[in-house]
């Protein structure tokens, strides 16, 4: 073999490798959904309770803000999945397939070496919220069940249900229909991306 020869050679094996190790199928430029957003029972509007939220990216917690009546202070852990996280860290806003979950908690206190503390404990409710083309005015609110059942799903909430959700989340919302003034982190963001509601008054 000619020294020659043997560098085609060895040429056709490293070019066979590179074939080799290339995907399969290379993911389109620009591919939209990686399959995190919102799921639907087939043939359905109704939500399948996402039973991974709590590996979604954490947007805030909050004490107080619960909008129901209760005798104790309610925490709020807010969830979104995260593709559209990502999606608003870029533009500012929220990618259709956005799916959204406000996770209640009892809180208990604790007196610990002389210090007072509040921390969290059980669900008490469990909220959902989705931003998706699919519905006329492109967004649709949830209530789930708790304890959750297995497999559930919730169909969108309608009719009275459902207009004070509509109606607070559209009145006193800071981006879109998401309360985005209380995630500090994501508020930065609206307003480096000029997001925030002309008509949304800061407190
Ligand atoms: C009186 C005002 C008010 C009403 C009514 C209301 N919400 Fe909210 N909602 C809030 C506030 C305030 C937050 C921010 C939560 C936090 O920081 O804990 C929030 C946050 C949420 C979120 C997290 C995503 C977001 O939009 O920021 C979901 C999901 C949600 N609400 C679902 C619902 C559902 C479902 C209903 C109707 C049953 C509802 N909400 C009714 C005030 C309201």
């Amino acid at each position: 073999m000619t020294a020659r020869s043997s560098l085609v050679l060895a040429g056709v094996a490293l070019a066979a490798c590179w074939v080799a190790a290339w995907p399969a199928r290379p993911r389109a430029a620009g591919a939209a959904a990686t399959g995190d957003g919102p799921k639907y029972a087939s043939g359905t509007d109704d939500l399948i309770r996402p039973a991974d939220y709590r590996e979604w990216v954490f947007l805030s917690s909050s004490l107080g803000l619960q909008y129901r009546a209760v005798n104790t202070q309610t925490f709020g852990n807010v969830f979104v999945n995260p593709s559209s996280y990502r999606g608003f860290m870029k533009t500012g806003k929220w990618p259709d397939k956005t799916i959204f979950v406000l996770e209640f908690r009892n809180s208990g206190t604790q007196k610990l070496a002389d210090r007072r503390g509040t921390f969290q404990t059980d669900v008490n409710a469990v909220e959902a919220e989705v931003k998706d083309s699919r519905f006329p005015d492109g967004w649709a609110f949830y209530g789930f069940s708790t304890p959750a059942r297995a497999g559930e799903t919730a169909a969108p909430m309608a009719g009275a249900a459902v207009a004070p959700c509509v109606d607070c989340h559209s009145t006193h919302t800071a981006v879109e229909r998401t309360f985005v003034q209380f995630y500090p982190t994501l508020l930065e963001v609206a307003r480096r991306m000029g997001t925030i509601k002309p008509n949304y008054t800061e407190p």
